[in-house]
């Protein structure tokens, strides 16, 4: 999957946060070694952002301050990830070469004054790139603290321009080979968009109404493509420097999703991620346990955590408070589920430039604060947990039986216009299951199309629109062979030109489903509609409906109200010797949790820990080279007592003759290869 086929193992969870030595005076530097060290803080980010401070006119570099700063860092015994500070190029840069300016879908021309503000396939930008990288390599690339290189930060800039132009029509001539196949593909008699020269095409630019589909998302197929050429080729000159240390560029977790993860993640070492909580209530230990998981799998095992909220949380233009007991247990649960780190954005919070009012691991107000006591102690929590990151001999860092689909044509596909419904996000879907699964103490990894699924028992396809015949057959040979499918609407409705299968909905799949869709039917906003069963509670749905028929499956669940009332709303079908399931509506969050426990009780799939999740304990077992380890990250209200065979790392308790763990506080429980007692989690007896 990955550049290295060995599971990234940097010798020792890693622990800091970005550091930017150009952004402050030399004797805070030295304050903040000191500061560092009182952490326990062992590896920190430099100069994500530094372009200007190393190279402030073409050519001419400077290093001085940069040796010293790593020869601080590398005296005090602390490790550094190196970026190559890309993201952000020096005004110099940009008047030099304004052809290097993105261009949006409307035609405008950004100018410099902020970050990120590059023309991805400008051939003067990724010469300066590759520049920079081999500079970097040449200098540090064998220095005694580079634990990695950090390369770019954050790709995602899409630019519209005259490369992008260029760069998509030859991405396109290599998909396609000739035009006619194009045509096809988009469909374009409609409306008289007949290409007749390749350079008639253009990027989905600004134009009188709605784009075609197929274009608008064969379009930011090529832009992660043509990102993933730029990282690589910053790789291949770090490389040939002769610097081997592992190298990963962050993805980002946003609400916006411009990279197609699992081709990225074949040409790095080990995937990083940046995680900002989008809540501040225990929704945030939700999204903390999506987002890792999507890490680990992108990376195939451990991972690296490479940036999160520090003290604060940024929510809706509001700066809130993040409470230490959330730091401490989000920073677990990344671990638990597989990451080598617990790293921050960023080491000191800014006093000046854009983001001065992002929180640090050091606040504004200094070492005497709530925040930066926490950030001691997580810090001597991290120290106890040492043998943790020692990857397992063989199999899995984390177990899963279930396996979420994961495509980034997915997104795209529902980000187009003109759907039937533009209520329903791929993100928002895909979430949804996740948390139910979650809540109900299911471990779940992600999974890409035509993936290995032997070590799984359950696959869900969730709003997969556009699917080509071999998913499909991937997905069908699954479910013969014995393994249980759920697919949700919105999957499979299209082939991957973003062509509707005729015949009936989902064209792709309804002979495995064995139901047949007559009619999409989006709900009015506000419109709640009630589904029955024999097998479970009812069930509440709002947003989409559609009209099914069944073939050769089964109904669970009815409608009781609404138009469609009697008609199937989710059905079962045997298929070999498996089960595929269809679930034809948009849940309730409640109701998507109680479909879920019907679900996996038919499967036979039983959470971790039996009883833990109901009474607010995320039970996650991570496994390592000798032991496994029980992560317990308690986010319930009421204090739980535990029976579990070993020693709790954080506290010292030794759980085998039971024990209280408080509500909102977390242990890490070491459990021998040969451990006897079984774990037992219940609501604390007085
Ligand atoms: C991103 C970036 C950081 C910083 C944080 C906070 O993750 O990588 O440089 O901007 O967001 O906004």
């Amino acid at each position: 999957m990955k550049g290295s086929t060995r599971p990234f193992d940097p010798g020792r969870l890693l622990y800091g946060g970005d550091w930017n030595p150009d952004q402050w005076p030399r004797e805070v530097w030295l304050e903040d070694i000191d500061l560092m060290q009182e952490a326990r803080v062992n590896t920190v980010t430099v100069c994500p952002f530094s372009w200007a401070s190393l190279e402030p006119a073409e050519g001419r570099y400077e290093f001085g301050w940069l040796d010293d700063a790593l020869e601080l860092l590398t005296r005090a015994g602390i490790g550094f990830f190196l970026a190559t500070p890309t993201a952000s190029p020096p005004p110099w840069f940009t008047l030099a070469h304004p052809d290097a300016l993105p261009v949006t879908a409307d035609g405008v021309r950004l100018r410099h004054g902020s970050r990120d503000t590059y023309a991805i396939a400008a051939p003067s930008y990724r010469s300066a790139c590759r520049r920079m990288a081999r500079s970097l390599a040449e200098r540090y690339g064998l220095h005694p603290g580079l634990r990695g290189w950090h390369v770019h930060n954050e790709y995602g800039t899409i630019d519209y321009g005259p490369y992008a132009e260029r760069g998509f029509r030859s991405w396109l001539k290599q998909k396609y080979a000739t035009l006619d196949e194009l045509n096809a593909a988009w469909g374009t008699a409609f409306w008289s968009q007949r290409y007749g020269s390749w350079d008639e095409i253009l990027p989905p630019v600004a134009t009188q109404y709605l784009p075609n589909p197929g274009l608008v998302v064969d379009f930011r197929r090529y832009s992660s493509d043509e990102m993933r050429s730029a990282c690589l080729e910053q790789i291949a000159q770090l490389r040939s420097a002769g610097s081997h240390a592992p190298v990963t560029t962050n993805f980002m977790l946003p609400d916006w999703n411009n990279l197609e993860q699992w081709s990225w993640a074949d040409g790095l070492d080990v995937v990083s991620l940046d995680h900002y909580l989008d809540s501040a209530t225990a929704e945030a230990e939700a999204h903390v346990a999506y987002g890792s998981d999507l890490a680990r799998s992108w990376s195939n095992g451990p991972w690296i955590l490479m940036e999160q909220n520090a003290t604060q949380i940024k929510l809706d233009g509001r700066a809130l408070p993040k409470e230490p007991e959330r730091t401490i247990r989000d920073s677990l649960g990344y671990i638990a589920r597989g990451s080598q780190s617990c790293m921050f954005f960023q080491w000191r919070a800014s006093t000046a430039g854009a983001e001065q009012w992002h929180s640090g691991m050091v606040p504004h107000v200094g070492k005497d604060t709530e925040g930066f006591r926490t950030i001691v102690h997580l810090g001597e929590i991290l120290e106890r947990l040492e043998e943790v990151h020692l990857p397992p001999a063989d199999g899995p860092v984390v177990k899963a039986d279930v396996a979420i689909v994961w495509h980034a044509d997915g997104w795209w596909a529902l980000e187009t216009p003109d759907l039937p419904s533009s209520d329903i996000t791929y993100r928002g879907e895909l979430r949804a299951i996740h948390r139910a699964l979650r809540a109900l103490g299911i471990v779940t990894d992600f999974i890409a199309p035509c993936a290995c699924l032997e070590s799984y028992r359950l696959l869900v396809v969730p709003c997969l629109y556009p699917m080509d015949e071999r998913t499909a057959a991937w997905i069908e040979s699954f479910a013969r062979s014995g393994g249980t499918v759920v697919v949700t609407y919105l999957s499979g409705l299209a082939d991957s030109a973003m062509r509707i299968l005729p015949g009936g909905y989902p064209g792709r799949l309804r002979d495995l489903l064995g139901i047949s869709s007559q009619s999409l039917r989006p709900l009015q906003p506000g419109t709640q509609l009630i589904l029955r069963s024999e097998l479970g509670p009812d069930l509440e749905v709002t947003d989409w409906t559609e009209h099914v028929r069944l073939n050769t499956a089964q109904a669970v669940y009815s409608f009781l109200t609404g138009p469609l009332t009697g008609s199937p709303a989710i059905t079962r079908a045997t298929v070999g010797a498996g089960t595929a399931w269809y679930i034809s509506t948009h849940l309730t969050q409640s109701s998507e949790q109680a479909l879920w426990n019907l679900i996996l009780r038919d499967t036979g799939i039983d959470p971790t820990i039996v009883g833990a999740a109901p009474l607010g304990v995320e039970a996650v077992v991570r496994r390592s080279r000798d032991a496994d380890f029980l992560f317990l990250m308690h986010d319930g209200d009421v204090d739980v007592d535990v029976t579990a065979p070993g020693p709790d790392l954080i506290s010292g308790n030794d759980y085998s003759k039971g024990g209280l763990l408080a509500a909102g506080s977390c242990a890490v429980i070491r459990i021998a290869p040969d451990a006897a007692t079984a774990v037992s989690i219940s609501a604390h007896k007085p």
